[in-house]
């Protein structure tokens, strides 16, 4: 896959840009990133805030051949791409709040949103958008406990923040994600990146509630396997959890 860029100062929303041009054909491995959001879009449909020039919003255009069922690995590949664009642009630890949250000193620092088009059970296009917290400084009261950002994070260790730079972790984060793409495509399995997310995985060995709908249960994490499920100890059974079906929680709080 080749990355093409295309930046807008302004724009509604990343994910949304992406769908208007994949209508018309564009090529997969285009990317749309921009300085200002003003309809973002969260999971469970969620406004996501991007306001001017404090964070970065980028999306990209994804023409996968693989199974349905496998594109919500795409987000796991994702969020292993940001961690790892992150610890080597900057002096910085990341965790991975499973499935897909990136931590940093316990808080989160990234959205991931995955939208996907199918017709007649073929996956026409996908649409990978990540959102990372870079210059921000005040988040809203509900977000304070659980959201950080690279400058405030930096600056926390003592270290200089004017090293952020939204562009240079955009590229990374593709650069990344392109090493991983590209193997996906051949395995449609998540072998490529388990060791690397399973040794950032925050929620290993420690008490996790999942929420099924067929009942809910608690039991201990112990890593995610090379389909993307969590994999929990409950009643001296090891379950896999999907991330599309049920939800997990930490027990105490937010991780
Ligand atoms: C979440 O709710 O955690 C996911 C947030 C995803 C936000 C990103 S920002 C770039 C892209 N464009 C959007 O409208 N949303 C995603």
């Amino acid at each position: 896959m080749e990355i093409r860029r295309q930046y807008f100062e302004t724009i509604d929303s990343t994910n949304l840009e992406i769908k208007r041009i994949a209508a018309t054909g564009a090529l997969e491995g285009t990317v749309i990133s921009a300085g200002e959001q003003t309809a973002g879009r969260g999971r469970s449909g969620h406004q996501w805030e991007t306001p001017k020039d404090v964070s970065l919003a980028t999306s990209i255009l994804l023409r996968p051949t693989v199974k349905i069922e496998h594109v919500s690995r795409l987000t796991l590949i994702a969020a292993m791409a940001v961690a790892e664009a992150v610890e080597s642009l900057y002096d910085l630890e990341t965790e991975i709040k499973w499935p897909n949250d990136i931590l940093v000193n316990r808080k989160k620092i990234c959205g991931i949103l995955t939208e996907m088009d199918a017709r007649e059970n073929q996956v026409q296009y996908v649409v990978v958008g990540i959102g990372v917290n870079v210059h921000t400084r005040e988040f809203p009261e509900e977000l304070r406990e659980k959201a950080t950002s690279l400058d405030l994070e930096l600056e926390r260790l003592g270290m200089d923040r004017a090293k952020t730079s939204r562009r240079d972790l955009d590229e990374a984060i593709w650069n990344h994600f392109q090493k991983y793409y590209d193997v996906f495509q051949r395995t449609e399995d998540l072998q490529c990146i388990l060791d690397a997310y399973n040794k950032r995985l925050v929620n290993r060995e420690r008490e996790v509630r999942v929420l099924d709908p067929l009942g809910a249960y608690t039991g201990v994490a112990k890593g995610m396997n090379e389909r993307g499920e969590l994999l929990v100890e409950t009643a001296g059974q090891l379950r896999a959890v999907d991330s599309g079906e049920v939800s997990v929680r930490g027990i105490y709080g937010y991780v």
